[in-house]
Formats: C-alpha cells, sequence, structure tokens
C-alpha cells in the first residue's frame, strides 16, 4: 500500500508511515498542567496502533495563556519526569511523537483567563458564546519577542524530554493565526499590514525554534489554507506563507482551515457536497503542491482507505491526517494496513439544538470524551448520548470553576 510508504522529511527524519494522527487537545490536564499518567495511556493506545506520526492535542507555551481548563503547559521544566515518561511511549518503535505548541491568544476561555491578548484588541465572536471570551488587549513588542521566545523554548524542552519533534499550531484562528489575519492583526508596527509584516510572527518562531533544536530535528506547522472569513486571511495569503515557510526548511505543512468563528476544520461550515467528497481542503493541496517541495499533510475528513491511497498514490500529497476517527478506532493504522478496515464511520451527535450542533464545539467535546475513555482503558462507545456529553463538560467546567480560576491560584500555578 502506498500508504506504507516511509517518507524522508527535509530534516533527515523519517516518517514510518503517511498516516499521521492530527492534533486532538486532549483537555486531561486540570489545574497543575502537567501530563497525567491517564493522557500517557491513551497515547500508548494510540502508539501500539501503528502511526507514522502522532500529533498531541495543542501545548500551551505561556502559564498566563490557556486555551481550555485541561490543557498541558509547558514553559519550565517543572514536569519534565512526566514529560520523558510521556515521550518515552515511542522509544524504539519508530513512531513519531510531535507536540503541538500553541499560544491561544485571543482565543481563550476567559474565566480560566486573567487576562486575555492578541495582535490587536478584536474580540473573538461565536454565536451564542460570546460570554466565554474577554476583550483582549493588543500585545506589546517586548510581549511578542517572549512569546516567539516560549515557543523556542518549550521545543527545546520537549526535545531534551525525548519528543522526536514539534508542530507550531498556526491554524484555527490561535494566535499564530490571529497574526496573520488583518481581520485580527490591524497592528501599524512591522507586525502587521502587508501579508510580509503579518507572516514575520510565524516565521520569527519556526527560526526561534529551529535555533534551539538545531537542523536534524523535525519541525512542522499546522496552517490555514484560509479562514473562510469575509475580510480574513485568504488562501492565496495562505499560498504565500506556506512559500515562505518552506524556503526556511521547515519539514511538514499540514492543512486546514477555519477558527472558533467558523469552525471548518471539522467540516462544520462546509458545503454538503464537499463533506461527502472527504478532505476538505484539497483543492488548496493541488494548487499549492504544483510550486512547493516541502512535504504536505491534509487534514479534514478523510473517511475511506480508498480516498487516502489514492491521494497518496496520485501525490496530491503525503501524509494523511486523521483526528476523530482516532478516538474510535485507535488502532486505525494497522487495521488498514492489515485490509480489515475500509471505512472509518464516526456518529455526528446531536442535541437538536441548531446552535450547539452546527457550532462544532458539540462534536469536539465528543470525541474529547472518547480519548478520556481511552485513558481509563475503557472501549469506545459510538452511541454515546450527545445530552450525556454536554452534562460531563458542564460537571468538568464547574470543577474547574471551584478550582481553577486564576483567583484561587497560589503562585500563578
Ligand atoms: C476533540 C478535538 C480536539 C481538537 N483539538 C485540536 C488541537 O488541539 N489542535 C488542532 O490543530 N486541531 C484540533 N482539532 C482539529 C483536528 O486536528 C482536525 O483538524 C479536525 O478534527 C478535522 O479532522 P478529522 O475530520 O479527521 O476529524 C481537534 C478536533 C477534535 C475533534
Amino acid at each position: 500500500m502506498n500508504l506504507q510508504k516511509e517518507l524522508l522529511l527535509p530534516c533527515g527524519a523519517k516518517l514510518q508511515n503517511r498516516i499521521a494522527k492530527s492534533a486532538m487537545s486532549e483537555n486531561m490536564s486540570p489545574r497543575h498542567h502537567g501530563p497525567t499518567k491517564a493522557l500517557i495511556r491513551a497515547y500508548q493506545s494510540w502508539v501500539d496502533g501503528g502511526s507514522g506520526l502522532l500529533i498531541t492535542g495543542n501545548v500551551m507555551v505561556d502559564r498566563k495563556a490557556i486555551g481550555e481548563p485541561g490543557n498541558v503547559i509547558v514553559e519550565d521544566k517543572t514536569d519534565f519526569a512526566l514529560l520523558q515518561e510521556w515521550a518515552s511511549i515511542v522509544k524504539g518503535t519508530g513512531v513519531h511523537l510531535w507536540p503541538q505548541l500553541n499560544h491561544p491568544g485571543r482565543q481563550a476561555i476567559g474565566f480560566i483567563n486573567n487576562e486575555v491578548v492578541a495582535p490587536s484588541a478584536v474580540k473573538t465572536k461565536v454565536k451564542g458564546m460570546g460570554v466565554m471570551f474577554k476583550q483582549p488587549r493588543a500585545l506589546t513588542e517586548a510581549e511578542i519577542y517572549d512569546i516567539i521566545n516560549r515557543f523556542g523554548n518549550t521545543a527545546a524542552i520537549m526535545k531534551e524530554a525525548g519528543f522526536t519533534g514539534v508542530q507550531i499550531h498556526g491554524a484555527h484562528g490561535y494566535l499564530v493565526s490571529q497574526f496573520l489575519s488583518p481581520l485580527v492583526n490591524q497592528r501599524k508596527d512591522q507586525w502587521g499590514g502587508s501579508l510580509k509584516n503579518r507572516a514575520r510572527f510565524v516565521l520569527e518562531i519556526y527560526r526561534n525554534i529551529r535555533k534551539k533544536v538545531g537542523d536534524h530535528f523535525p519541525i512542522g506547522i499546522k496552517i490555514n489554507s484560509a479562514d473562510f472569513q469575509r475580510g480574513g486571511f485568504t488562501e492565496e495569503e495562505s499560498m504565500e506563507v506556506v512559500q515562505l515557510l518552506g524556503a526556511e526548511g521547515i519539514d511538514l505543512i499540514e492543512v486546514s482551515g477555519g477558527s472558533y468563528e467558523r469552525p471548518a476544520m471539522i467540516g462544520s461550515s462546509q458545503k454538503k457536497s464537499t463533506q461527502e467528497r472527504e478532505a476538505y481542503f484539497l483543492d488548496y493541496v493541488n494548487k499549492v503542491r504544483k510550486s512547493l517541495s516541502t512535504p504536505l499533510m491534509l487534514t479534514g475528513g478523510f473517511r475511506t482507505v480508498a480516498t487516502m491511497e489514492r491521494a497518496i498514490a496520485e501525490g496530491e500529497l503525503d501524509v494523511v491526517g486523521i483526528a476523530r476517527p482516532f478516538t474510535l478506532y485507535p488502532d486505525l493504522p494497522n487495521r488498514i494496513f492489515a485490509g480489515d478496515l475500509a471505512r472509518l464511520d464516526i456518529p455526528s451527535p446531536k442535541t437538536g439544538l441548531q446552535m450547539l450542533d452546527s457550532s462544532g464545539f458539540l462534536d469536539i467535546k465528543w470525541h474529547e470524551v472518547h480519548i478520556h475513555r481511552l485513558g481509563d482503558g475503557k472501549i469506545p462507545n459510538p452511541k454515546l448520548s450527545a445530552y450525556l456529553v454536554i452534562a460531563y463538560n458542564l460537571s468538568e467546567t464547574m470543577r474547574e470553576l471551584v478550582y481553577g480560576l486564576p483567583i484561587f491560584k497560589k503562585s500563578g500555578k
């Protein structure tokens, strides 16, 4: 099978096959935000499943800026032994394990952050969920340099702990993607305005990481093909940015799209025909492929092995990225390679409340619960009720309200 072929990355590292688990925020580390034993157990089941690459859920680079209540945060060596334990599960297996490094910027849940920052003071607007987000403050230039440095710092710690690469989260409306978007980035200095200026942040992050991890360590990025918002980061601009990153020597470009405001990444705002055709952002990949030699990974909507196999065979992309199906089929690569899995059927949980069902929130939370089940050694439950998932999420949020509010925290931990 073409999906079983190795892939050589520009830095010299090899992926053992073409199937990657894309990042899924696990939300399993409340309060102290270190990796937990349950989180490591969930990853063990994915390591045993035979992927070429496992990308972790987003790991925050700054304790002052948390996307969700249970994110792992790595800004120093506080949890180094646990990080080593997490990374050790891929030793000798051939599977790559890359943490996805992120700063949420304005797209951070308000009640768990004292203050929210962004390129400019433009608030996240999600229909019906406005209370979740705070008005952000524009970053100072010194703070921008501090965040760039933090990406490099966290990458260096992860490398020392034994992770085999890193991915920059440059997609889905988080800070890197906010800098790229002219809607959110209205700065008048060297970080805003022209595309060259808006792309400076991500390029400086890449350079900072590269300086700290060396030339032979894989660095990837997840980037939006577009934000799908009028006045936002466009497809043409995205194509220019991937060229710039390719010229810098980045190892793997994962293509996605959208943000909380327009959740195209999980298909919520995609046309039915696009969903049925699978691979939501394939048109973009076909265009970018012509002028880019950097390995490309595409994530979003892959559900049949025939489509995945064809995309690799025809050279449209190099790595097939899969997220939600991995919570129900943790061993999907091995089963695909053995020929006993042709389709990745996943349910589409619904409450009947249009706003909730179309926001993407429910879908994400449903799969998040399944990652928690994996961590507890439980088998997947495709029939799990959407209402139970909402109740579970509310109870977790309440727990965080009691234990996790910054005002209750000592020494910012
Ligand atoms: C529970 C859950 C959490 C997610 N967390 C992240 C994340 O931390 N970082 C990220 O880049 N994408 C995240 N995503 C998006 C996925 O990586 C992927 O882009 C999306 O689900 C589409 O791929 P799929 O159709 O194979 O699920 C998440 C998706 C889900 C379902």
